[in-house]
């Protein structure tokens, strides 16, 4: 069966019209978040688990410049890397962004580099409770993060919604 016979089935089970499929649709639009420079420190073996090995990177500083947020990193929080035998390398950062106003935004970073270019494709979460970033914490957020001579240059998008 047809993915949208299956979908007009559905709709009549479910009693409501069948959606138009994607051509009709609109794409959501993306602007620029920030570039940010991530300064790690002396990395920590964890060893080889089951799925790979884990290095912990830690982050102690760096900058981020955007056209809404810009402020430094501070020095908390880490990667938690995951190196597999597959050759991929998955990122799990934590990281604490202080804006130029004094804001506190917490972000957490996910994301999988699949070829040997260097280039790690991430997802991006914010908490804050910062008024001015509110915003932040609904935040569709996706990027790149590859390695640079002291740590790591970021650059994010979010979508628009
Ligand atoms: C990151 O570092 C690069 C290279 O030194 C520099 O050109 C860029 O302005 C820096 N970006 C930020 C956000 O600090
Ligand atoms: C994990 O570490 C061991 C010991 O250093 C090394 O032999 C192995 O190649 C590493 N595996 C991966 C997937 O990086």
């Amino acid at each position: 069966m047809r993915f949208s016979s299956l979908l007009s089935s559905l709709a009549l089970l479910l009693n409501f019209t069948t959606p138009t499929l994607a051509q009709t649709q609109v794409p959501p639009g993306v602007t620029f978040l920030y570039n940010a420079n991530i300064t790690v420190g002396l990395s920590v073996d964890v060893g080889s688990i089951p799925a790979g090995n884990v290095t912990v990177i830690p982050v102690i500083g760096g900058a981020l410049i955007g056209p809404k947020v810009s402020g430094k990193i501070l020095a908390i929080g880490a990667d938690w890397g995951l190196s597999t035998p597959q050759g991929s390398y998955y990122t799990d950062m934590r990281a604490q962004i202080r804006t130029m106003d004094n804001a506190n935004i917490y972000v957490q970073m996910s994301g999988l580099m699949q070829r040997n270019d260097g280039l790690i494709y991430v997802r991006a979460t914010f908490q804050t409770g910062a008024q001015n970033y509110w915003w932040m914490n609904y935040a569709f957020a996706f990027g790149t993060m590859r390695a640079s001579g002291t740590g790591f240059m970021v650059e994010m998008w979010h979508l628009n919604y």
